[in-house]
């Protein structure tokens, strides 16, 4: 057994330096068929939660965005398409994401309001105070250290700023839960060994889900952070939940 600072990778034991190696690895293997993925696995309803996201965080034009953990654009574009004015940097740690990001973004032709950049969200390549709005979806369950990634979000906001996370989260009532665990566990690794010819990834992804903690825990997190005025609210009954705090 190592003796250095242990944490999880889906149900595994890793060191935890050694983890951020495995979820870049994890998202290079599947980022050509991620997109696909996502509609499959979520019977298109990942694009909902990604709207309400926007309802409630309501983009104005003028902003700057960042959008961490940003993947394929799925935020930054939605972000863009509610604010053509504004203005969104998608950081991420995987440059294999961006690059479909950016092949999205020029099919679209809407690339010059969005950059790409990557990074890690435990110690972004950005000054301090410098953009309105923080999101990550979908990300932050996979961030070794989840504290450093939002004390990172709190310094690059600045005084006024608002954070937004999407994330898996918990249902409340265990037959649910029990019910959306089988699907999850049953169902997902098998779609992603057909679609993407790796099962292992999305294995990784149901566990990462259930090591995620629930609401409340997560609420906690982001107050410890420094943000003030955190709410959150479940979509799809807990499936997934939006949290919301303020740099105040
Ligand atoms: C499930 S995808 C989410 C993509 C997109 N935000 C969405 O909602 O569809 C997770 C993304 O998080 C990125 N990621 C994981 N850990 C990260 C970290 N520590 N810093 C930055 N990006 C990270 C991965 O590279 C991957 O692109």
């Amino acid at each position: 057994m190592s003796d250095k600072k242990q944490t999880h990778f889906g149900f595994r034991t890793v060191d935890e330096d050694a983890k951020a190696g495995m979820v870049h690895g994890v998202f290079s293997r599947v980022a050509s068929r991620y997109d696909l993925m996502n509609d499959l696995m979520s019977a298109g309803v990942h694009r909902l939660w990604k709207n309400a996201m926007m309802d409630w965080l309501a983009p104005r034009g003028g902003q700057h965005l960042l959008d961490v953990a940003g993947g394929t654009g799925d935020i930054a574009f939605r972000f863009l398409d509610r604010a053509p004015q504004a203005r969104v940097t998608v950081c991420d740690m995987t440059e294999s994401m961006l690059i479909e990001g950016r092949k999205r973004a020029d099919a679209a032709d809407r690339g010059d309001r969005l950059a790409g950049v990557t990074g890690d969200a435990m110690a972004l390549p950005f000054p301090d105070s410098s953009f309105d709005r923080y999101t990550i979806s979908f990300g932050i369950r996979n961030v070794t250290r989840i504290p450093d990634a939002l004390a990172e979000a709190y310094r690059v906001l600045r005084p006024g700023g608002r954070l937004m996370v999407l994330e898996f989260s918990r249902l409340p009532v265990p037959a649910m839960q029990w019910a959306y665990d089988r699907y999850s566990f049953n169902v997902i690794p098998a779609m992603g060994q057909a679609v993407t010819g790796d099962r292992d990834s999305y294995q990784y992804l149901v566990e990462s889900i259930r090591k995620f903690p629930d609401q409340e825990a997560f609420g906690a997190l982001i107050r410890e952070a420094g943000f003030g005025r955190v709410q959150w609210r479940n979509l799809s009954m807990g499936i997934a939940a939006l949290h919301s705090g303020w740099k105040l």
